[in-house]
């Protein structure tokens, strides 16, 4: 193998940048030509290919976002799209490609395999940390860092209002963004999917905590908590909201959406070493002459794995770190 490209995919999350830095810089001293793809498949499909050299990727492993754009891209998923993507691949003469993104752009990449025998492996970027088969993926540590640090402000003006917030936060159909960040700011309750949504337990401990003296709660909520479809993404906080206040009328109360803000930020140094780590990985496994390959980190060690085993896998929640949470909670 000669060449290799690299493309980021689906939402962006802070360290793609250094797997994108350590992919091209490993390769480049592999004797490797990298190009870089940008804007993901969108890029694939439309011809966005630049040749990468070190001083391309030069100060960028800190920064959120990523320097090759990032796109969701339906035109993939239909024969057209992806008759096209192998062209511009065969254009360049790139041969192993480097996707980092998460399930649905893992997805991307086998059927580039299996169709066309490009020789594919993925990184898990996505804030997220939804995919079963690895300990964390890219990103999703800053994002707990963005969370714990906007609610340590928010405690400010809550706490001498003697108010609760409901604050919203991301993670799709998973709860741990907002179960790791409740145990780091003490948040007083956390609701996150995989425990459901229970609005009369919410209600009951603010009774509770209030006549014990403490009036300032901050409530996490993941974003997937009710996926019963009657509200768009970004109105949980405000759902969540008015059944509390169905139940406490009286209740000083507001909410709030973190949003996009999650994604955004320096990578913690987590995220900077895991992102160097596995693209390191990455290029060591194209080298190797492997394939079909996503990369991981299981109890400090980086790995590779089958990818269709690695997408099987159900994901595991925590509950013992669900209940410290409450425990800790407890007034
Ligand atoms: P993520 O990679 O973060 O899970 P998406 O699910 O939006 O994000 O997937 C990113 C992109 O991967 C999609 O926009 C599409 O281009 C591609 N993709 C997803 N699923 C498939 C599929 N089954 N076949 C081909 N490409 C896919
Ligand atoms: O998958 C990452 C993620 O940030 C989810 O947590 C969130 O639901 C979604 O992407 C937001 O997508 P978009 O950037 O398209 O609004």
């Amino acid at each position: 193998m000669k060449k290799i490209g690299v493309l980021t995919s689906g939402g962006d999350s802070q360290g793609m940048n250094a797997a994108v830095y350590a992919t091209v810089r490993s390769a480049l001293s592999h004797g490797l030509e990298v190009y870089g793809i940008y804007h993901g498949y969108t890029g694939l499909i439309g011809g966005e290919v630049r040749r990468l050299d070190a001083k391309s990727v030069e100060g960028i492993i800190h920064k959120g976002g990523t320097v090759l754009g990032t796109a969701r891209c339906p035109e993939m998923k239909t024969p057209q799209g992806r008759q096209q993507a192998l062209q511009t691949l065969q254009r360049y003469g790139v041969e192993g490609l480097v996707v980092i993104g998460g399930d649905g752009s893992f997805q991307g990449a086998k059927v580039l395999s299996t169709q066309y025998g490009v020789k594919v492996i993925g990184i898990p970027g996505t804030i997220d940390n939804d995919l079963a088969y690895t300990d964390y993926t890219l990103g999703f540590d800053s994002a707990v860092a963005v969370v714990v640090n906007n609610v340590n402000l928010l405690r400010d003006t809550m706490s001498c209002n003697d108010r609760t917030c409901v604050v919203e936060v991301m993670g799709r159909d998973c709860g741990d963004i907002a179960l790791h960040a409740a145990l780091a700011c003490g948040a007083e309750a956390v609701c996150v999917p995989e425990k459901g949504y229970h609005p009369d337990d919410l209600a009951q401990l603010i009774r509770h905590n209030a006549q014990v003296g403490k009036k300032d709660n901050i409530i996490l909520v993941a974003e997937g908590i009710r996926s019963d479809g009657t509200l768009d993404k970004g109105h949980e906080a405000d759902k969540v909201m008015k059944d509390i206040l169905q139940r406490l009328p009286d209740l000083n109360i507001r909410s709030m959406v973190l949003g996009h803000l999650q994604r955004s930020g320096d990578a913690t140094v987590f995220d900077r070493k895991l992102g160097i780590n596995m693209g390191v990985h990455a290029v060591k496994c194209l080298v190797e002459g492997k394939t079909d390959r996503v990369i991981g980190i299981h109890n400090d060690v980086v790995f590779d794995e089958d990818m269709l085993e690695a997408l099987a896998k159900q994901k595991h929640f925590d509950d013992s770190l669900y209940t410290l949470v409450g425990a800790l909670a407890k007034y």
